[in-house]
């Protein structure tokens, strides 16, 4: 198989048919996630998964709430108009069979706090930016998301949701102490009836800097 194959099965899919993914091909995506690299080996990620229509219906009216809130506090009307035009692009999971919610734990950043004690504030600051504890979480999301496109399921790796984050947490209710809210994604069979176009790339030349 040209690998690449692969990479194009997956499109973020926003119209889902009602078929909930089987237990299976569930497992088979978990396992994708477990052979994630990440940092240290710390495996510092959690998925939580539900078919539950009240918990999902419930989900995307705390977000719907919270948008509605904020739109009424906001005085700046270039805000408003921006929070407005992405909610629909919050909530299109309550469509979908299957949501899951990814979070990624605490990780201690190599070197940080030595870059911090001697002084290097600002070094220390952009280390933190990089992220590696959440690379690893992501690294997680992206295997899972890429098993589910080889075995014909839709996703789409949702962030915008996550102003509503503090709320989707208590919603959850997980019980793992530093763990939270990265990403969550609807997970069902694409709608046949909605063609998905992917969205234009950048030439890949563009995307490398090759050190001669
Ligand atoms: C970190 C991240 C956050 C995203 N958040 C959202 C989102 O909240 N809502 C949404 O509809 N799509 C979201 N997307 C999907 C992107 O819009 C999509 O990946 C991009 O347009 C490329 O399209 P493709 O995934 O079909 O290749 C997100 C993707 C990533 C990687």
């Amino acid at each position: 198989m040209d690998p690449l194959e692969l990479f194009e099965a997956r499109k973020s899919i926003r119209s889902y048919t009602r078929t909930a993914p089987s237990r299976e091909d569930l497992e088979k995506m978990v396992k994708a996630a477990c052979l994630a690299p990440t940092g240290k080996n710390r495996q510092n990620w959690h998925i939580v998964y539900t078919e539950n229509r009240e918990f999902i219906t419930k989900a995307a009216a705390l977000i719907l709430e919270k948008s509605e809130r904020l739109t009424v506090q906001l005085k700046d009307e270039r805000q408003k108009e921006s929070l407005q035009r992405i909610t629909p692009f919050t909530v299109f999971f309550r469509d979908a069979p299957a949501l899951i919610f990814f979070f990624h734990g605490e990780y201690s950043v190599t070197g940080a706090e030595a870059l911090r004690q001697t002084g290097a504030q600002d070094e220390s600051k952009a280390l933190l930016q990089a992220a590696p504890g959440i690379q690893g979480a992501a690294a997680a999301m992206e295997n899972f998301l890429l098993c589910a496109a080889m075995l014909g399921y839709g996703t789409c790796w949702m962030t915008a949701p996550l102003f509503a984050a503090r709320e989707l947490e208590a919603l959850i209710g997980l019980d793992m102490e530093g763990f939270r809210l990265m990403a969550l994604s609807p997970l069902g069979r694409p709608d046949p009836e909605v063609k998905t176009l992917r969205p234009a790339r950048k030439p890949a030349g563009e995307m490398v800097t090759v050190i001669p």
